[in-house]
């Protein structure tokens, strides 16, 4: 077995992909150490926060995930994660500071459907629902983008960004296959767009 170490240097992630009431925070260990391992997880506003440390909320003890809440929006100062990994041997802290709105990245757009529209041999109709963990699309808005491609075509197309979450195609070869996919991003344009949703497939309305 390879010999027991101390914690090392954590590789850390935190987006805000339900914005504006969370920031989910991810980490794991550069190396494999062989022992058992807590975290404590804490966060500061800015360098010399009055509040000082404010527990980062993990969902069980030695978890590699926490959530921060009582987010101050459209902050400059940033947010300084501290995730100390302990073990017998020793501890590691690491520091991950961000701007919220710098780490806005939405989950895939849901419910992707894709449907012909009769009597229009080179449409189709697209539509999809805001990701369920974005908790307030009436207030901030996401745009998305499309990309689709026809089976057997080379590489695929993409178009937007556009504000509805719906769309017609237009221009499509009747008869093809066409696969699509959305993804989506905070309309103020602040931080990432999403993956790509899972991909969705149509055919434009054929006469028979
Ligand atoms: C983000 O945090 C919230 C609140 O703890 C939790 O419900 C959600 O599952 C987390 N999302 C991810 C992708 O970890
Ligand atoms: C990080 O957290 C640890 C454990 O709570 C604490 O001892 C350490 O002082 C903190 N470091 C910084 C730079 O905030």
């Amino acid at each position: 077995t390879p010999p027991a170490v101390p914690p090392g240097k954590l590789a850390i992630e935190c987006w805000a992909i339900s914005y504006p009431q969370t920031v989910n925070c991810t980490w794991s260990l550069a190396a494999d150490v062989h022992l058992d391992m807590e975290f404590i997880a804490t966060y500061r506003h800015g360098m010399w926060a009055k509040r000082g440390e404010t527990e980062c909320v993990q969902p069980e003890a030695g978890a590699n995930s926490c959530t921060i809440s009582d987010i101050q929006l459209f902050s400059i100062t940033p947010y300084i994660l501290n995730i100390t990994a302990v073990n017998p041997l020793g501890t590691a802290t690491s520091l991950f500071p961000f701007i919220v709105e710098h780490i806005i990245r939405p989950d895939p757009p849901e419910d992707l459907q894709v449907s012909a529209i009769p009597s229009e041999s080179k449409k189709l109709l697209l539509e999809w629902k805001p990701p369920g963990s974005w908790p307030l699309p009436e207030y901030f808005p996401l745009k998305y983008l499309i990309r689709y491609t026809r089976q057997g075509a080379g590489s695929p197309r993409t178009i937007g960004p556009y504000e509805q979450t719906s769309f017609i195609l237009t221009g499509l070869r009747p008869g093809a296959i066409y696969h699509v996919q959305v993804a989506a991003k905070d309309l103020t344009d602040y931080g990432e767009y999403s993956a790509w949703s899972p991909q969705a497939s149509g055919t434009p309305w054929k006469r028979r």
